[in-house]
């Protein structure tokens, strides 16, 4: 068992090897070279993350690692191969995709996560899971992270691979993603090992990535630690948002993050148009579980002077239908 890990680890570590080699010394990886700089990767940040190319042929990575000893049979199960589906034989999982090793808060490459060049579909595609690999269980970038976390105390959740390595590059080191999944119990635990107490969600602006927030944040508030919503804007990724705008104004956003009851409450105020009646109840209904959450009662009760004074109704109305939440569960 030992073994067969170890042996794992050299598989995706040679994988790793082959991809970056792909792309950084032969022809084949120039489309990919041409790709990364068009989004503003140079060669540092290639050779930090050790960014790859998987070339688009059938079995390249199959001759590279038997050559260098690897079996067929530790290739399929370190999910860097397929088995053809008529006779037998395998062939490369990865082909034709700028290749993103994943790795273990410790360094290990356990997985990739691969792009296409152009729109395609599907537009990742990540290794399956494995005795390494399990995306619940993963934070990319962490290992970067992991000091500045520790020394800050701080850690900013994105969603993507680029948006973690832009993010580094413009000097936030304290990021990492969930690599789109959604945020879970396992990634929570990994945070909690670094001894992280603030918590920022920097998701996309879309309507998935903000859903993607909404679950998140139930599941790190679970684990008490203080979490923040960081609202990227003009429908933007982190990504994105710093190429466009650069570190200055990033800083200023995350500086804007705001606290899980006030992100709520925002969020139900404009997508409800509380100017009726009816819209009125809507975002008291909708902020009742979220007020239930907080625990200190002088927090709701903030909380409910505010929304009173925005929705132009009697607190005392909140508190009662707040009163009737709470002994309902
Ligand atoms: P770019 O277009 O390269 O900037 O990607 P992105 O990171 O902005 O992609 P998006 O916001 O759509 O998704 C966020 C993250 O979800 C990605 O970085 C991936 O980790 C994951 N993801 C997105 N699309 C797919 C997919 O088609 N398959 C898989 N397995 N994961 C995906
Ligand atoms: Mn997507
Ligand atoms: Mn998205
Ligand atoms: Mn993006
Ligand atoms: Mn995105």
């Amino acid at each position: 068992r030992e073994r067969e890990l170890a042996s794992l680890y050299l598989a995706n570590e040679y994988a790793s090897e082959f991809f970056h080699a792909c792309l950084t010394k032969t022809n084949m990886g120039r489309v990919a070279r041409e790709y990364l700089a068009s989004r503003g990767i140079s060669d540092d940040i290639i050779r930090n993350f050790k960014l790859g190319f998987a070339p688009p042929a059938w079995d390249k990575l199959v001759q590279a690692l038997t050559r260098r000893g690897l079996s067929e049979e530790l290739l399929l199960k370190a999910g860097l191969v397929l088995t053809r589906p008529r006779g037998d034989g395998i062939y490369d999982r990865f082909r034709n995709r700028v290749m993103f090793p994943i790795r273990d808060a410790r360094g290990r490459v356990v997985g990739f996560g691969g792009r296409v060049l152009d729109d395609s579909s599907p537009k990742y595609l990540n290794s399956p899971d494995t005795l390494l690999f399990n995306k619940r269980h993963l934070l990319y970038g962490l290992d970067a992270a992991i000091r500045s976390i520790k020394e800050s105390g701080q850690v900013i959740v994105v969603e993507g691979y680029m948006d973690v390595i832009t993010a580094h590059r413009f000097g936030f080191t304290n990021v990492v993603a969930s690599l789109g999944t959604a945020f879970t119990p396992e990634q929570a635990g990994l945070l909690e090992r670094c001894s992280v107490s603030q918590v920022l969600f920097a998701y996309d602006s879309d309507a998935a990535g903000q859903s993607a927030t909404f679950r998140a944040l139930a599941t790190v508030r679970e684990r008490g630690f203080n979490v923040k919503v960081v609202s990227i804007p003009e429908g933007k990724d982190p990504d994105e948002f710093l190429r466009r705008h650069g570190p200055e104004a990033f800083a200023r956003v995350v500086a804007q993050a705001m606290p899980f009851v006030d992100y709520q409450l925002q969020q139900a105020l404009e997508s409800i148009d509380y100017s009726t009646l009816e819209g009125k109840v809507a975002v008291v209904s909708k902020i009742l579980p979220v007020l239930a959450s907080v625990g200190n009662a002088v927090e709701v009760n903030g909380h409910i002077a505010r929304l009173a004074q925005k929705l132009n109704i009697d607190e005392s109305a909140i508190r009662t239908e707040y009163a009737k939440y709470i002994h309902q569960y």
